[in-house]
């Protein structure tokens, strides 16, 4: 079920820094901010050819990454997110098996025009596991 790794995401404070320390201290291609509101984030791709990164910024009141910037306000790996075939066949044998999804268990529209789905930390140790319809 699982396929390639997409993205990691890092939280971060400012989006802006970010971008400057990825772009022109490490030199890296860096996507222009696009904002989700669907998601509470504004988010950036770095292109580190094998994978990417995510930077992510909080956007509006009630941002889901808010809590957690509040708990690491330097930023830190937040998610991630790995490619899957058929995102709602992966739900359902995740959820048969126990797994917990986020939110109503609805796919919504990622970064990437795609379905995505985010898992429970807890059943996954520790981490926030996105997976994003290939
Ligand atoms: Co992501």
């Amino acid at each position: 079920m699982l396929g390639r790794l997409n993205h990691i995401a890092l939280a971060v404070p400012d989006l802006a820094a970010a971008i400057t320390a990825y772009r022109d201290t490490l030199g890296a291609k860096v996507t222009a901010p696009q904002a989700l509101p669907e998601h509470g984030v504004t988010v950036v791709f770095v292109d580190v050819g094998n994978t990417k990164i995510e930077l992510l910024e909080p956007l509006g009141d009630g941002s889901p990454i808010a809590a957690f910037l509040a708990k690491n306000p330097a930023g830190g790996m937040h998610h991630v997110c790995y490619e899957v075939d058929d995102i709602l066949a992966a739900r359902d044998h995740l959820k048969a098996s126990g797994a917990r999804v986020l939110g109503d268990g609805n796919p919504k529209t990622g970064a990437h025009g795609k379905p995505v789905l985010f898992l429970h930390p807890k059943d996954f140790f520790g981490t926030l596991v996105e997976l994003e319809q290939a």
